[in-house]
């Protein structure tokens, strides 16, 4: 009999709590912890993130001339790749990713693995650290119904990669492992940890940054050969070879004297302490926002200086 009181008592009490939140039961059947990447219902600051991270971190790959998501061929490849053309990321059901689970979309971007168990070719990078809020942004962005995903076809020349390129991708490149555990963005005030998260995870600069970008290693950063100290090569527009900067506090072949304002300068608009403009594959980046523009740039202040001057 207590006990029938109190449990009669204890729905009443949780009746009139949900009433007077003005919920329903139903609702509270529907209520569920935050999984770490529920994107319904559509958020506008979500959407908005998520177009400034893909219009940072993938346009430059997947967009055509009218600023649609459509895939396009890719300059600056080495030829012996074959042709490469990214792929149609607009919502289209056929052509483009309108079919794919959000889940299938994540696996793509984490591991590099398709939904039909196929790698990605690894000129599309990959995301294993990315923080579930920037991967629910991304994939938030890429089923909105903003102008640049909106279903458009491409009908430009296939993608056609070649023999040298199925065998790297055969013997050389991994799937990646997912994430065991939730992945937490960090916490934006703390500049070093929120600038080692910019610079490892957010835009990868290390992985053009090192030694060799073929050899970045994606789950280990800092484990990465000449981490951040420069020198990988990269093929030109014109057939020329550019090295990648030396980003270590060293004063005299690295970022050490790169100011504040002058750092601002080259990521917005790509012009270098020298005066020059950044040559390709460096872009600059228009959207980034002034707190992750300080974040990396005492980030960048904080790793050791390594003296490793750049061929030019
Ligand atoms: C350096 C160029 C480049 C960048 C940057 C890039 N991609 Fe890609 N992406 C590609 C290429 C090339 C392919 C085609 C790979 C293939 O078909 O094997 C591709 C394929 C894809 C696919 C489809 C994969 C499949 O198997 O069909 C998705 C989805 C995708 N990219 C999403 C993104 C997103 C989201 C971003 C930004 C977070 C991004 N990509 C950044 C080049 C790029
Ligand atoms: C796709 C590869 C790539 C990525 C990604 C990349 N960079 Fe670069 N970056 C380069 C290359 C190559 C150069 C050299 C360009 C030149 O010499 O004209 C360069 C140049 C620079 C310079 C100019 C240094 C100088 O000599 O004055 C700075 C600063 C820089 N990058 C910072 C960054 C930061 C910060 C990020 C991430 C937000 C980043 N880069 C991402 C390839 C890349």
């Amino acid at each position: 009999m207590k006990n029938y009181t109190a449990a009669l008592t204890l729905t009443l009490l949780l009746g009139a709590t949900v009433t007077l939140f003005g919920l329903t039961w139903a609702d509270l059947a529907s209520i569920r912890p935050p999984g770490p990447l529920k994107t319904t219902p559509p958020d506008r600051r979500l959407i908005q993130q998520g177009e400034r991270l893909v219009l940072t971190n993938c346009a430059h790959c997947h967009s055509n001339d009218e600023g649609r998501l459509t895939g396009k061929p890719i300059d600056g490849v080495s030829a012996s790749l074959g042709r490469i053309v990214s792929a149609n990321i607009t919502k289209d059901s056929v052509q483009g990713i309108g079919r794919w689970s959000d889940i299938q979309l994540v696996t793509l971007l984490r591991t590099g693995v398709d939904p039909k168990g196929y790698k990605a070719h690894f000129i599309m990078p990959r995301y294993p650290l990315l923080a579930d809020a920037d991967m629910q942004a991304i994939v938030a962005f890429l089923r909105s119904n903003e102008y640049s995903v909106q279903t458009t076809r491409y009908t430009g020349p296939a993608h056609k990669p070649s023999i040298l390129s199925g065998f790297i991708s055969t013997f050389f490149i991994k799937r990646l492992p997912e994430p065991k555990q939730p992945i937490p963005l960090p916490d934006t005030v703390k500049s070093l940890l929120y600038g080692r998260y910019l610079v490892n995870s957010r835009y990868q600069c290390f992985a053009c940054h090192s030694a060799y970008v073929q050899k970045a290693n994606l789950l280990q950063p800092e484990k990465t050969k000449g981490y951040l100290a420069g020198g990988s090569k990269f093929d030109d527009t014109d057939e020329k070879f550019v090295y990648s900067a030396n980003l270590t506090s060293d004063p005299e072949t690295g970022f050490g004297r790169y100011t504040e304002a002058e750092f601002r300068e080259v990521m917005h608009l790509g012009k270098k302490r020298s005066g020059q403009i950044v040559r390709s594959p460096m872009l600059p980046y228009p959207l980034m926002n002034n707190r992750e523009i300080n974040a990396i740039y005492q980030y960048l202040k904080s790793v050791p200086p390594v003296h490793h001057p750049i061929s030019r």
